[in-house]
């Protein structure tokens, strides 16, 4: 069993994983998808939830949006705000839980994005009713996640299946229906096998919680691997067949949802 650490103790290894341009996860499979969803940002107002360091933000802001991120670790929000210091794009920072932001007033964003986060968060409750205080009517809400049906932390895996000479991927999924915590696996090179805390839901779970919210899913995409990410990732081509990621868009409702 890998020890499970906090995001604050991983920043300054996520900070130099993330550089300025993301992974080449990030790069070549996921921010393409949430990008694409998100469309053009030019003169928008943006937040970032759950932003990192910061990398995608810096991205936005230097296609002309205007970007304030926070994330819940001030190890890596201070990360963050190095990256503006040395290359100043005008965007804030601001460490709180996404459950509860005070920095941010009402009805003040375009849209909201958070990449690759809310798996890590316990309750989704107090993250969307912010995410939809925040939103202007009709602002949108963006964000990748863990393909909830393809991705079960501890319960999913690949099969390769060699048959006649023919090889085959798939995928074996358990524990999908009910919540529960588990843990993300990360192997890195020259450090011991370790985990980050995070939460399976079912994908009727999320669509629950952005409509109590009053945010209604609007678009969803499942990302495929650029040429470049499948012929690095040995996972490329598994998904190439069984995404590993969604991304959805929820646009904040004009009357709440009865
Ligand atoms: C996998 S990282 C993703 C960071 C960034 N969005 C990216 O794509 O590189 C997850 C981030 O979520 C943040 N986080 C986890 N739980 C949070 C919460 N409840 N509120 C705000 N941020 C949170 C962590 O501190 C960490 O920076």
């Amino acid at each position: 069993m890998s020890e499970t650490l906090e995001w604050s103790d991983l920043a300054g290894w996520y900070d130099a994983k993330q550089g300025d341009d993301g992974d080449l996860w990030h790069r070549e499979l996921i921010d393409p998808g949430l990008l694409s969803v998100l469309g053009e940002v030019r003169g928008l107002d943006l937040l970032d939830l759950a932003c990192g360091n910061g990398y995608l933000a810096r991205r936005l802001a230097r296609r002309g949006a205007r970007v304030v991120g926070v994330d819940s670790s001030a190890p890596i929000v201070a990360l963050a705000e190095a990256r503006e210091r040395r290359e100043p794009l005008g965007i804030r920072y601001h460490v709180s839980d996404a459950g509860s932001i005070p920095q941010l007033v009402d009805g003040s964003l375009d849209a909201v994005y958070s990449n690759m986060a809310l798996m890590d968060m316990p309750d989704l409750v107090g993250p969307f009713r912010e995410v939809a205080r925040v939103l202007r009517p009709g602002g949108r809400f963006v964000a990748s996640i863990c393909h909830p049906c393809f991705d079960v932390p501890g319960a999913g895996s690949w099969l390769w299946e060699r048959k006649e000479f023919v090889t085959t991927v798939s995928r074996r999924v358990g524990k999908y229906r009910v919540p529960f915590e588990t843990a993300t696996p990360w192997i890195v090179p020259d450090h011991a096998p370790f985990s980050t805390r995070s939460y399976h839901r079912p994908l009727s779970g999320y669509v629950r919680e952005l409509a109590r919210a009053g945010l209604a899913v609007t678009a969803m995409e499942e990302p495929d691997g650029s040429e470049t990410f499948r012929a690095a990732s040995p996972q490329g081509e598994g998904i190439h067949e069984v995404p590993l990621h969604l991304v959805f868009e929820a646009r904040k409702l004009l009357a709440p949802h009865p």
